[in-house]
This record gives C-alpha cells, sequence and structure tokens, in this order.
C-alpha cells in the first residue's frame, strides 16, 4: 500500500495508488444555515444530466433531512459502524479487501425524502425556541460527490475505470471502460457512485466538467436558490492564499468543514454547520472543528467578522468561478483566474427613498 498525507486528518494514510495531488482541486463550500431544501438543485441536476432510462432512482444532488433523513436508507448510520469510531480509514481494509464498504439494497435507494422536516424528538405545539443551540431540531444537508482526493471508487474498481482528472480533480467514470461490477458503489462511503440497471454501469456526479471548463460553476451551485453554495479551487493548507475565497473559508476562518473526515477521502465539499444544532451532533459529522466554526459564524452575526460577511455575499452572486476577491467599504469584489473583475456585490442593501406625491425633497 501507498501512502498519501491527508491534511483534513493530520496524518498519512494508507491508498492503494501512488497518491498524486492534481493541478488543482475542485471543491464547493455549503452554508447550511441557509438551505431550505427546496430541492431546486436536486431537479437542476437531476434535469441536466440523469433524466435517462436506468437513472429513475439517481439523485447525484440530493438533500436530506438530518437527523432521520438518508439517501440511500442509513447511509451515514452504517458507515459510522463500519469506521468503528475514527480508528480507521475505509482504506485499513482485512487482508484480501480492497475498501471496507457495503453495497446499499435496491430498496434502499427508494426513499429518498424519509425523516424529510422531522425534528430530533416530539415537541408539544406552541412550543417557542429561544436559546442555541435549540433543544429542538433539524437541518438540510444537500449532498454531491465530493470529488475527494483520495477517492474510494477509484481504489475500488477492478477495471480502473474510474479516473481523477490533472487538471481540476474532478472524479469521473470512463463509461466505455465500466463494466458494470459496482465495487466503486460499495466503496464510496458518501453513496455517490449509483448503477444504471438498463446501461449496465455505474454513473456519478461529473462536477458539471464541461461548465467547469468554462470557467462557470456547476448547476446545482448556481441554481440554488438559497445562495448557499459557492464553487472554486481549494489548496491544501501549506499553500492555502487568503485571497482565494476557498482557501480563506476553509483554511483561513476554518468555518467550513469536511463531511465524515474520518473516511480518510479528503473530501471536497465543505459545510458551514448550522448554528442551531448542538455540538455533540455536529462534531460526528463535521470533526472537531464543529466548535470553533459555530463560534465564528455567531460573532459574525454580531457584526465581529465582516471579511467573513463579506465572502458569503459571494455565494449565489456569480455564474462565474471565483479565483480571488477583495473587501472594500461598501461592497466585495470577484476576479476569475486572470484577474479579471467578475461580480462586485453591495454588503448593505442599497435603500431608496420614494417620496409621497405632495411631499417636497430638500
Ligand atoms: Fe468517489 Fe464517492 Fe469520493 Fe465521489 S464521494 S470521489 S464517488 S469516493
Ligand atoms: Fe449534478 Fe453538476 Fe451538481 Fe454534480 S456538480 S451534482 S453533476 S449539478
Ligand atoms: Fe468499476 Fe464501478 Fe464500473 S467498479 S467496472 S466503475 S461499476
Amino acid at each position: 500500500m501507498a501512502k498519501g498525507f491527508n491534511w483534513q486528518l493530520g496524518r498519512e494514510i494508507n491508498y492503494p495508488y501512488e497518491p498524486k495531488r492534481p493541478k488543482r482541486q475542485f471543491a464547493v463550500v455549503m452554508d447550511l444555515n441557509k438551505c431550505i431544501a427546496c430541492q431546486t438543485c436536486t431537479i437542476a441536476c437531476k434535469t441536466t444530466w440523469t433524466p435517462g432510462r436506468g437513472q429513475e432512482y439517481m439523485l447525484w444532488n440530493n438533500v436530506e433531512t438530518k437527523p432521520w433523513g438518508f439517501y440511500p436508507l442509513g447511509w451515514d448510520v452504517k458507515l459510522l459502524e463500519l469506521l468503528d469510531g475514527d480508528k480507521k480509514t475505509v482504506f485499513d481494509a482485512p487482508e484480501g479487501e480492497r475498501i471496507l464498504g457495503w453495497k446499499p439494497d435496491d430498496l434502499d435507494w427508494m426513499y429518498p425524502n424519509i425523516g424529510e422536516d422531522e425534528v430530533n424528538e416530539p415537541v408539544d405545539i406552541g412550543t417557542v425556541i429561544e436559546s442555541f443551540p435549540h433543544p429542538i431540531w433539524m437541518f438540510y444537508l444537500p449532498r454531491i460527490c465530493n470529488h475527494c482526493t483520495y477517492p474510494a471508487c477509484v481504489a475500488a474498481c477492478p477495471r480502473q475505470a474510474i479516473y481523477k482528472r490533472e487538471e481540476d480533480g474532478i472524479v469521473l467514470i470512463d463509461a466505455e471502460r465500466c463494466e458494470g461490477y459496482q465495487e466503486c458503489v460499495k466503496a464510496c462511503p458518501y453513496k455517490k457512485t449509483m448503477f444504471n440497471f438498463v446501461a449496465r454501469i455505474s454513473q456519478k456526479c461529473i462536477g458539471c466538467f464541461p461548465r467547469v471548463e468554462e470557467g462557470l460553476q456547476p448547476q446545482c451551485v448556481i441554481t440554488c436558490i438559497g445562495k448557499i453554495r459557492l464553487m472554486g479551487f481549494i489548496n491544501p493548507p501549506e499553500g492555502a492564499r487568503q485571497e482565494n475565497p476557498i482557501d480563506f473559508l476553509v483554511h483561513i476562518k476554518k468555518v467550513a468543514l469536511p463531511l465524515y473526515p474520518q473516511t480518510g477521502l479528503e473530501p471536497n465539499v465543505y459545510y458551514i454547520p448550522p448554528i442551531n444544532v448542538p455540538l455533540r451532533f455536529l462534531r460526528q459529522m463535521f470533526g472537531q472543528g464543529a466548535e470553533h466554526a459555530v463560534k465564528t459564524y455567531m460573532a459574525m452575526r454580531e457584526g465581529k467578522e465582516p471579511e467573513l460577511q463579506a465572502v458569503l455575499h459571494l455565494f449565489g452572486s456569480t455564474p462565474y468561478i471565483p479565483h480571488s476577491f477583495a473587501v472594500g467599504p461598501n461592497e466585495v469584489i470577484a476576479y476569475d483566474e486572470k484577474g479579471k473583475e467578475i461580480v462586485r456585490v453591495p454588503l448593505v442593501e442599497p435603500l431608496q427613498y420614494r417620496p409621497h406625491k405632495d411631499e417636497k425633497l430638500d
């Protein structure tokens, strides 16, 4: 087994192939304080990429309610059992096996909305909740493929049909090479490769690579009604750039955290945890950084983190991929790869006063 350094875990992990970081790495940040589960992202992805036969059940982007929702059924509960706390990564498999994993049953995919809008425990009608975190809570978790730095799907495929692109780190299945062994379905701890029963091959989120190649953010990102998403490229911590919005959120402010980092895959979708949810739940999902992330977000709400607040204004503000940003007194500006301005967002909503028809203004 080769070794690779996983910065999310701060240690080396086992990996079946000699790991090589791509030239740049696709990454998405999602602010869970703002998701309203309107499923616009789900439908945008579905109508763009998976409207075909054999893809009826397939949601490359899904939004599930925590704590009781999951697609496929129980994926996260099974994952935690498999990892035995955080003692193992999925690459610490017993002799003769490549990856620790399991294949969902066909029926496990049939309830994408299970648990939707259900709170953690029964609540009396008329209950008023005023304290943080909330004693009664739920939140929405949108999920896509994490385009992992150490993809379990790549590691598991006996046909070497899955590959990670050098130019942007997007993970793709080669439909010509795939023979439908479904080892990738078994291996992905996030259950983001799915089997097409008609084409007899596996398929997965393609990171909207034709858009990314044009300098555009993915469909699920730009259609998001709640403006909870931002796509860009992430550097490892030692190469973090303060002016890169993704690096700023993940490495500098440390408000955006990977989902189940203990898998060892270095997943590249980062979540700003919801501040209404008790820390013990957030820690098991996002690791020990959850407390710092929540505190920083709360401070922002009190006006103590103006730069962070400014960067959050970039979410949903442009279809173009922002490579850097600058904050002015009244606006935040994003730039493309060549340093050209792509969007300028006011930090305070402009206010227009329209006088009554009989009123005279000085
Ligand atoms: Fe592969 Fe799953 Fe990681 Fe996506 S999330 S790259 S499908 S292991
Ligand atoms: Fe679908 Fe593109 Fe979003 Fe992937 S990045 S879930 S392919 S819309
Ligand atoms: Fe490989 Fe998965 Fe196809 S294991 S052969 S990519 S179904």
